[in-house]
């Protein structure tokens, strides 16, 4: 009988607990979504598409890495497109990583770094985020260099703890990893919201992959869309494992319409970040609810009971992600004012 390789038996699969959410008409503060529509470009965009007759042909994307280049400020020859950052991350470690290579993941992060480390049959190494402020294990991680892994992912900022590490830091790591010959994946999924990137350490570093969405920011979650950026010579590796039209045209038609609409996403992005977070974090302080220092658009709390907060929460229509990883929390996404709003009123039920 053909057998499936072991190390993907003792695998359990990611079932994100998503079904039943859109249906039911709950402010999905879950999953980092955008809480509002995506652009009307991108919506507009979306129809002409599928008016366009060209959706029975094989993808084409024209200069799509040329306008994506622009945005994100490199070199078109330095992006590789794909199927939602998950796809950027896989391909990272399908590139770098074979079965019994050591992977360091500083621990709690997102899901998807682990199922493909695992998938590729790596040993996973986890130093842990520690103590009160659940900080990033510096220390650690640079001792972990002088063992040779193969690979090293920094989520920055990190999902769920929501905390980031410093550039200098960042620097450092690099410089120790080119060294020893360990390839960095820099995850930059809230990137917009942060403000954190390790970008201008691209052209020094060829050990460096950083791995970006839209699902976030542009409120492109469902079509799947992300890219990597890294210097030319990797990205043509990459793109050796990427399928060839792995990127459908509806996420390429609504990337294009999305970076020449960048003003709708920042508008989004303001009022996240500059109005309805410290309202929410002040609500938090108020009622010593503890949290932790995020740069995200999401908060992870500390309840002193997690489980009826979530189903008070749940029965007035809101979602928020218990966090496993981090025993007795919930990580909450920030949305706009009116959805804070909406969650004090229904949180105060829970107080
Ligand atoms: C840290 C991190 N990386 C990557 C992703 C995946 O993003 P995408 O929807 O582009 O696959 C997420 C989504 O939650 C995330 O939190």
């Amino acid at each position: 009988m053909a057998k499936v390789r072991d190390n993907i038996q003792k695998m359990t699969p990611y079932n994100p607990p998503l079904e039943g959410r859109a249906s039911h008409g709950y402010l999905m503060l879950d999953f980092n979504e955008m809480t509002t529509e995506t652009s009307p470009r991108v919506k507009q965009a979306l129809h002409e598409f599928v008016d366009s007759k060209r959706v029975q042909m094989y993808p084409e994307y024209g200069n799509l890495n040329e306008v994506i280049a622009e945005y994100a400020g490199c070199k078109s020859e330095e992006i590789l497109v794909t199927n939602g950052s998950d796809q950027g991350i896989d391909v990272v470690m399908r590139a770098f990583v074979e079965k019994g290579d050591r992977v360091v993941i500083p621990s709690p992060s997102f899901a998807m770094e682990y199922q493909s480390a695992l998938v590729q049959g790596a040993e996973i190494i986890k130093p842990e985020y520690k103590g009160s402020d659940l900080a990033f294990p510096l220390d650690e991680v640079l001792e972990l260099l002088d063992s040779s892994p193969k690979l090293l992912v920094l989520c920055n900022p990190n999902n769920p703890t929501g905390g980031d590490i410093a550039m200098e830091d960042v620097r450092r790591i690099l410089e120790k990893a080119k060294e020893k010959g360990v390839a960095v994946l820099h995850d930059e999924a809230y990137f917009e919201f942060s403000g954190i990137t390790a970008i201008d350490f691209v052209k020094d570093f060829d050990n460096l992959c950083i791995t970006r969405t839209l699902s976030k920011q542009f409120g492109l979650a469902s079509v799947r869309a992300g890219y990597v950026i890294s210097q030319a010579q990797n990205i043509q590796e990459l793109m050796k494992i990427r399928g060839p039209y792995d990127v459908n045209m509806f996420a390429a038609t609504a990337i294009r319409a999305a970076l020449l609409d960048v003003e709708y996403s920042r508008s989004y992005i303001q009022e996240v970040m500059r109005q309805a977070k410290p309202m929410l974090e002040e609500f938090f302080q108020k009622h010593n609810i503890p949290f932790y220092k995020s740069t995200a658009n999401f908060l992870l709390i500390r309840p002193d009971n997690p489980e009826k907060v979530l189903r008070i929460l749940q029965e007035q229509g809101i979602l928020v992600r218990p966090r496993r990883d981090v025993p007795g929390t919930l990580r909450v996404s920030v949305g706009t004012i009116k959805n804070v709003e909406r969650f004090m009123t229904a949180y105060s039920k829970a107080l």
